[in-house]
């Protein structure tokens, strides 16, 4: 695997590739990586000839009051397990040569940008789709995959490859989750003893909520729905940020339940760890 830090150096092995016919799949990540993240990696190498792994904590997308300081970091390790998964090379770029002074431009995908993460995160999405615009063109990409469990750092990431004309296809992958349920978070290591099983409860009101869709059909009230999630969030003793049923591509709350509309949730465990999770509620999945 080869490892690279020039912005220069990944645009070159990419032409270099590309110049041979050869398909470049790219996995944008903060490192930390999990089995969520290879997940991706490895459905980057079924479709693409190709598969560079991106490792890049990007300041712009944290809050002034968020952990990017103490985000984890274990660049070593991540690049083993991206060698044993068969990655063919990394990006590891530096947060000056990403940001140079007077840097000034951001990328803002207006609407999509502005509800549940973004409330609760403002500048986030601004700071995604810009580190994302330009590992688009940096790296330059014949397709680029992302996790649906950041469901709408994937519809803000759709739009923004729409509005701006990228030529890269976006692939969104499944969820991937412990086995006991919890969706696989690079902020999971911030779960200690107890709020580790309290933090279950998010993929408990998931479940529960689709078994209510599924008892009732689609057309139950999006209310109901969103009171089941909300009891189990109360009792597993979370502090809920949002607990939502949007319409998958617009990300618009959704009146009753539908055949695109997601239920998702972000809630603070301890006051310290922030943690999303979704899942599509339409019986037909
Ligand atoms: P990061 O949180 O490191 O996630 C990198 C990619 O892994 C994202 O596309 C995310 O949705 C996906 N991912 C994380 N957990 C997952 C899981 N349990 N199952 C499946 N996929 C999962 O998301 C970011 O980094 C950044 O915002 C980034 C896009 C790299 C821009 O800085």
């Amino acid at each position: 695997m080869i490892t690279e830090a020039s912005l220069k150096g990944i645009n070159n092995l990419s032409s270099k590739w590309g110049d041979t016919g050869q398909t470049i799949a790219l996995v944008p990540t903060m490192g930390c990586l999990h089995d969520g993240h290879l997940s991706l990696v490895r459905r980057g190498k079924e479709v693409c000839d190709r598969v560079i792994a991106s490792i890049f904590v990007n300041p712009t997308q944290f809050g002034p009051n968020e952990d990017l300081d103490s985000y984890p970091r274990q660049v070593e390790l991540d690049c083993d397990l991206l060698r044993k998964e068969g990655a063919d090379a990394v990006f590891l770029p530096h947060p000056d040569h990403m940001y140079p002074q007077g840097a000034q431009t951001l990328v803002r995908v207006q609407s999509l940008s502005l509800g549940m993460c973004g409330s609760d995160r403002p500048g986030h999405f601004d700071g995604v789709a810009t580190v994302v615009s330009k590992l688009f063109n940096i790296v330059t990409p014949d397709v680029a995959l992302f996790g649906q469990k950041d469901f709408q750092q994937l519809a803000v990431i759709h739009q923004l490859v729409k509005d701006l004309n990228f030529k890269v296809r976006i692939i969104g992958c499944p969820i991937v989750r412990e086995t006991d349920g919890l969706a696989m978070s690079s902020r999971n290591k911030y779960l200690t003893g107890n709020s580790r099983s309290r933090a279950l409860c998010l993929s408990q009101a998931l479940t529960a909520a689709k078994e209510c869709v599924q008892r009732s059909g689609e057309g139950l009230l999006a209310e109901t729905v969103i009171n089941v999630t909300k009891d189990i969030l109360l009792q597993g003793g979370v502090e809920i940020e949002y607990s939502v049923v949007v319409n998958e591509f617009s990300l618009l709350n959704e009146k009753r339940v539908g055949e695109n509309s997601v239920l998702a949730i972000a809630a603070q465990i301890d006051g310290k760890v922030r943690l999303i999770d979704n899942a599509r509620l339409s019986p037909r999945q």
